[in-house]
């Protein structure tokens, strides 16, 4: 099986060789981090009309973890375009981090289109160093469709529960690899090292529950669901919370 996979990976580098010489000669990436916020976009609305109902599903309890204030502090690690501020409670003061800065004018206008928030700042940072957010001071933290693409899941969660209160919890919804068994996983496993470099670093076999269940959370609420998408590579998804 490992040299049929082999095989089709070397054939789909053959086919998409230009994209891998301009990574190899350094240029793929800054080409990458230009025109994924574009595809991001628009993808975007696509996502969230199939995961609309899973989103406010999954966001309905974030009210729960305001602090005495009432209000609720919120970080989302990864922003993006900012997708989900629509499924944000109203008066949300929204911190976002993300280390494309090309993502900011995207930002902006989903801030414009969502009146209801109160948007704090936004911060040029990976996950993994989060230094500008101090100890202790966010209510909630969200990451989705991020887990897949950082380099080191432990220490954005070990970021993560230090930016946390007590008692403060971490949203996400993440499409993750699918049952090894699977004609799904084959592919991929095959498809990986290409669509890694087509979406801005994007793994399509990762495992990220169990990252999450080895991060240091008092509680844990994991679902695995097929989601309902289009491309069936990125049907696998977990969702939940996990409370510190
Ligand atoms: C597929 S996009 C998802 C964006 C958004 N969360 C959403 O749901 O539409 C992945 C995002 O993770 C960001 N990202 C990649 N590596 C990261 C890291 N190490 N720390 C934080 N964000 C990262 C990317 O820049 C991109 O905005």
């Amino acid at each position: 099986m490992a040299l049929i996979i082999f095989t089709l990976r070397l054939a789909i580098g053959i086919l998409l060789f230009p994209m891998f010489l301009l990574n190899l000669l350094g240029l793929w990436n800054q080409i990458c981090k230009k025109w994924f916020p574009y595809f991001l976009r628009r993808f975007t609305v696509m996502y969230n009309e199939q995961m609309a109902s899973k989103k406010r599903e999954l966001f309905s309890n974030l009210p729960e973890f305001a602090g005495p204030s009432g209000k609720l502090s919120l970080l989302e690690v990864g922003c993006g375009t900012g997708a989900n501020f629509r499924f944000y409670p109203a008066g949300c003061r929204v911190t976002c981090i993300d280390p494309n800065p090309n993502f900011e004018k995207f930002l902006i206008k989903s801030v414009a289109e969502n009146r209801h928030l109160q948007f704090e700042r936004f911060v040029v940072a990976a996950g993994e160093n989060m230094q500008q957010v101090a100890d202790g001071s966010m209510d909630v933290v969200v990451c989705t469709l991020v887990l897949c693409s950082v380099q080191n899941q432990e220490q954005i969660l070990q970021e993560v529960c230090r930016v946390l209160r007590p008692g403060g919890a971490f949203y996400f919804l993440e499409h993750v690899a699918a049952e090894s068994s699977t004609w799904n996983y084959f592919w991929q496993q095959v498809l990986d090292p290409a669509w890694y470099l087509l979406f801005d670093g994007c793994n399509l076999t990762r495992e990220s529950w169990k990252a999450l269940e080895r991060a240091r959370f008092s509680k844990l609420e994991l679902q695995h669901l097929q989601a309902p998408l289009p491309v069936e590579l990125v049907r696998p998804h977990i969702c939940g919370y996990a409370v510190k």
